[in-house]
């Protein structure tokens, strides 16, 4: 099981750690955050258009699967952590 740690830059703390089942691993992020009630932005509903769901200073979030971060985890480190600018 992974873990997905939520940082927030503005308060420079972690904001959310949530366990990820393997359901969720399909999911993409901007479903997942708000799932978990974590605040992002979006006004286009996951189009990919108005690109206010930017995470990690440029991955859009609604394009973003929680799998394909997977593969850029270090080892076997099983937690996954994503940064957003406002929080
Ligand atoms: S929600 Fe609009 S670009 Fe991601």
């Amino acid at each position: 099981m992974y873990t997905l740690i939520v940082f927030g830059n503005a308060s420079q703390s972690i904001i959310a750690q949530i366990a990820i089942s393997q359901e969720e691993l399909l999911t993409d992020l901007l479903t997942l955050l708000q799932k978990y009630h974590i605040p992002i932005a979006s006004s286009c509903m996951g189009e990919g258009i108005c690109k206010k769901c930017i995470l990690n200073g440029g991955q859009l979030a609604c394009k973003t699967n929680i799998k394909d971060l997977i593969s850029s985890a270090e080892g076997h480190d099983l937690s996954i952590k994503i940064t957003l600018d406002y929080l």
